[in-house]
């Protein structure tokens, strides 16, 4: 059975506390909402924005794009020389994403890769300041595998999702909360991350990579 972690009453109540939102992410905020899109959202993309900047991130790579809204948040915290690298397995959302980037004026600082996510990040040999996860979630487990030597000591890895809309709580789920369950394991018994899970929308994983 879903459930939702917080309450709308209570994510609006948070969400009128904050400035007004940029123009841009708005629109493509109503748009995942119109088409039914599993975007971040206001919240966590904030926190994320936050977190970027926290750290002083300048190399970002995302799992899981969709049509940019995440990664239009990280790219607005990122310095004028920082990139982050979107990765999608649908051209559509990435091509709609660089419409976005382009009206924002950010595409300087993005670059989009099409196809697996994961086939995208064993194949670099870069490393990078955050790497964040919201791809399907039968693939964190490997996600988070490749992605540990990836990130640079006092760098993060983000992970979307953790609570699964409360599936989490399942014995035996599908392959999906499974997957989440599986990762929710590894992350927070691996010594070297310092890893707390948000119960913000639907529970955002936060780990400082330590060594
Ligand atoms: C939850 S949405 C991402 C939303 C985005 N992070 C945001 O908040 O704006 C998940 C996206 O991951 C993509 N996806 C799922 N599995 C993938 C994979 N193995 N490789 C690449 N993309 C994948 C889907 O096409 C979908 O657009």
């Amino acid at each position: 059975m879903e459930t939702l972690v917080t309450s709308p009453e209570i994510e609006r109540y948070i969400q009128n506390l904050y400035p007004v939102e940029d123009p841009l992410l708005a629109e493509m905020n109503e748009r995942g909402n119109k088409i039914n899109f599993p975007l971040v959202g206001p919240l966590v993309g904030r926190l994320l924005y936050q977190l970027a900047k926290m750290t002083g991130a300048k190399k970002i790579f995302e799992m899981g794009s969709g049509f940019g809204y995440s990664a239009f948040w990280f790219a607005l915290a990122l310095p004028e020389d920082g990139i982050i690298y979107l990765t999608d397995q649908s051209a559509k959302n990435l091509e709609l994403a660089k419409q976005f980037f382009t009206k924002g004026n950010l595409i300087r600082k993005a670059q989009f890769h099409v196809g697996d996510a994961i086939e995208a990040l064993s194949q670099t040999k870069e490393s990078f300041d955050i790497i964040f996860i919201d791809m399907d979630k039968e693939s964190y487990p490997k996600a988070l595998e490749l992605a540990k030597p990836k990130i640079k000591s006092g760098g993060l890895l983000i992970a979307d999702n953790l609570l699964w809309f409360g599936q989490v709580l399942e014995k035996k789920g599908d392959s999906a909360t499974e997957g989440i369950k599986k990762f929710n394991q590894m992350l927070f018994n691996d010594c070297n991350f310092i890893s707390t899970l948000l119960p913000i929308r639907d529970g955002v994983g936060v780990a400082y990579k330590i060594k």
